[in-house]
C-alpha cells in the first residue's frame, strides 16, 4: 500500500500567530480514495484537531471546497490518484477569512446570495396549483440551477481578491438565473441589484469561475447575459 505526503494549511486565529503548514503520511488505502477521505484518515488516525467541512461525501452540498494541488475543487470529488506523485497540498478557500485550518466564514458569500433576491417574484397572486412553464422555459434556467454554492467561483475569481464588496460569479449566476425564468416578473428591480458599481461590470471576463467550477457551469456567461439585459434596459427601456 503506497502512502501519500499530504501538506495541509493549519490556522486557528485565535492561539495561532500565523498559519503554517502541516505534513501528514497517510496510505492509500484503497482504490479510488478521495482527499475528503484522507482528511477523514488523518482527522481520525493522525490528527484531531483538524478541522476541515463536509457532509454529503458526493458533490452535492458544496461544504468540502477547497484549494487542493493549485486548483479550487470539491475534496469529495477528487481521488487522491489524480493529483500525480508529488503529494497534495490542501488550503482553505480564498477571499475568505479563515476560522480555522480549512474552514473559512461563508456568511459574507452568502449575503451576497441572499442579496440578489434569490427567489421568484412574479408579481402577481400565486395560482391555484402551480406556474407552468414550457419545456423551452425551463431550458433557459438549466443548467444553473446546479451551483451548490460551494464557493470555488467566488475563490478563484481575481476581481473578489480586489474588492471584496464585489457580488461574485455565484451570486450573479443566480441573479441571472431567476432574471430568465419565465415566471419570474421583477426583472427591473434585479437589473437595479446588480447593474452597479460592485457588480456585472467589475467581471473582467477571466473565466476562471468557469475553469474551476465543479458543475461545469458558466457564471463567466450569466454574467455577459446579465450585462445584455442591463444595456437592452438603458438603450431601449426593455
Ligand atoms: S461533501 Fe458535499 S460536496 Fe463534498
Amino acid at each position: 500500500m503506497a502512502d501519500i505526503t499530504f501538506k495541509v494549511f493549519r490556522f486557528d486565529p485565535g492561539t495561532d500567530s500565523a498559519p503554517r503548514f502541516d505534513t501528514f503520511v497517510a496510505p492509500l488505502f484503497k482504490k479510488g480514495l478521495t482527499v475528503l477521505e484522507a482528511l477523514f484518515y488523518i482527522q481520525e488516525k493522525l490528527d484531531g484537531s483538524l478541522a476541515f467541512r463536509a457532509s454529503c461525501r458526493e458533490g452535492v452540498c458544496g461544504s468540502c471546497a477547497m484549494h487542493i494541488n493549485g486548483k479550487y475543487r470539491l475534496a469529495c470529488e477528487t481521488q487522491v490518484s489524480e493529483l500525480g506523485s508529488d503529494g497534495v497540498i490542501v488550503q482553505p478557500l480564498g477571499h475568505l477569512k479563515v476560522l480555522r485550518d480549512l474552514v473559512v466564514d461563508m456568511e459574507p458569500f452568502f449575503a451576497k446570495y441572499k442579496y440578489i433576491k434569490p427567489y421568484l417574484m412574479p408579481g402577481s397572486p400565486s395560482p391555484e396549483r402551480e406556474w407552468p412553464q414550457t419545456v423551452g422555459e425551463h431550458a433557459k434556467v438549466m443548467p444553473s440551477i446546479d451551483c451548490i454554492l460551494c464557493a470555488c467561483c467566488h475563490a478563484s475569481c481575481t476581481v473578489t481578491a480586489t474588492d471584496p464588496d464585489y457580488l461574485g460569479p455565484a451570486a450573479l449566476l443566480w441573479a441571472d438565473r431567476f432574471a430568465r425564468d419565465s415566471r419570474d416578473n421583477s426583472l427591473d428591480e434585479r437589473l437595479r441589484l446588480v447593474d452597479q458599481l460592485h457588480g456585472i461590470w467589475r467581471c473582467h471576463t477571466i473565466f476562471s469561475c468557469q475553469e474551476v467550477c465543479p458543475k461545469d457551469l458558466d457564471p463567466t456567461g450569466c454574467i455577459a447575459d446579465l450585462k445584455r439585459k442591463a444595456m437592452k434596459r438603458k438603450l431601449f427601456g426593455h
